[in-house]
């Protein structure tokens, strides 16, 4: 017979231990990627309904496409321009910039493009893969705000100098710029805690960042609704939407 003796401690769940983990921080790094923004209608890359079944990204998403048909390219970028300017942030990227005005030790790696990290009012924000709503004037190599919506001409030039203009994004080929990769590798090496909600882990450098804090000591959270190439190396994973696991992880913050 088993005897309990004085208080009976109840068992912490894994949301109490991970939001414990997250108050202990000193510094916090999160990765996002096409997930978290998927609950506002944002469509993945990979998996079911994901652009990468629908279309090839060699054809949309490399250099070699845009000097070959630059019209075709403007117009898939115009499309999810389109989109992602009717849709809002959720849940998952208001409290990400709650927590960044609550904790105030946490900053965000994106390898999104929309821009809804900041829309939600993250200021700490590391765009990776570039931001959709920025050009490049390949004549002046000047990188603008290219607010356009919907673009009126294929493809658009550059309003000063009428020079051909492309996406401020990364394609695939293409190197990340050195200095927005060394600041999210110094951000995850220095962090105790990374955090990393609704991508593949597929793609490399963006893949790598929480295996450096890992290597470093600190601890992974994953959140995802599948199991990633991630997901044996994380210390918690979280099955489940962006928005409904961050909900759970800061009942136990406040
Ligand atoms: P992927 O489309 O590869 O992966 C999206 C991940 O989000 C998958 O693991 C899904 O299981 C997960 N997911 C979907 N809905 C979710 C939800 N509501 N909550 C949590 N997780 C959810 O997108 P990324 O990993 O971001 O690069 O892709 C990385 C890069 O590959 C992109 O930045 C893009 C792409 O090709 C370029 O275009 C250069």
């Amino acid at each position: 017979m088993l005897l309990f003796s004085g208080k009976r401690r109840k068992r912490m769940s894994d949301f109490e231990r991970a939001a414990e983990l997250i108050k202990s921080a000193k510094k916090i790094a999160v990765l996002t990627g096409a997930g978290i923004s998927a609950e506002s209608g944002v469509p993945t890359f990979r998996g079911r309904g994901g652009l990468w079944q629908k279309y090839r990204a060699e054809e949309l998403a490399t250099p070699e496409a845009f000097q070959k048909d630059p019209v075709l390219v403007w117009k898939f970028y115009d499309y999810r321009r389109r989109l992602i300017s009717k849709v809002e942030p959720n849940k998952a990227h208001r409290i990400l910039a709650e927590w960044e005005n609550s904790l105030g030790n946490i900053e965000i790696v994106t390898q999104n493009i929309d821009g809804l990290h900041q829309r939600a009012g993250s200021k700490k924000v590391v765009e990776l893969h570039g931001n959709i709503w920025q050009a490049i004037c390949l004549k002046e190599n000047r990188v603008f705000k290219f607010k356009e919506n919907p673009i009126k001409e294929f493809p658009p030039k550059c309003s000063e100098c009428g020079g051909l203009i492309r996406p401020d994004v990364v394609w695939f080929g293409e190197a990340l710029d050195p200095l927005i990769l060394e600041k999210a590798f110094n951000l995850f090496e220095s962090a105790d805690v990374a955090i990393v909600i609704g991508t593949s882990s597929i793609v490399y450098p963006a893949a790598y960042l929480p295996q450096i804090t890992k290597k470093n000591g600190g601890s992974t959270i994953e959140i995802n609704i599948e199991e990633t190439a991630l997901t044996p190396l994380a210390d918690f994973f979280f099955k489940g939407k962006a928005s409904d696991i961050l909900s759970q992880i800061n009942n136990y913050l406040s």
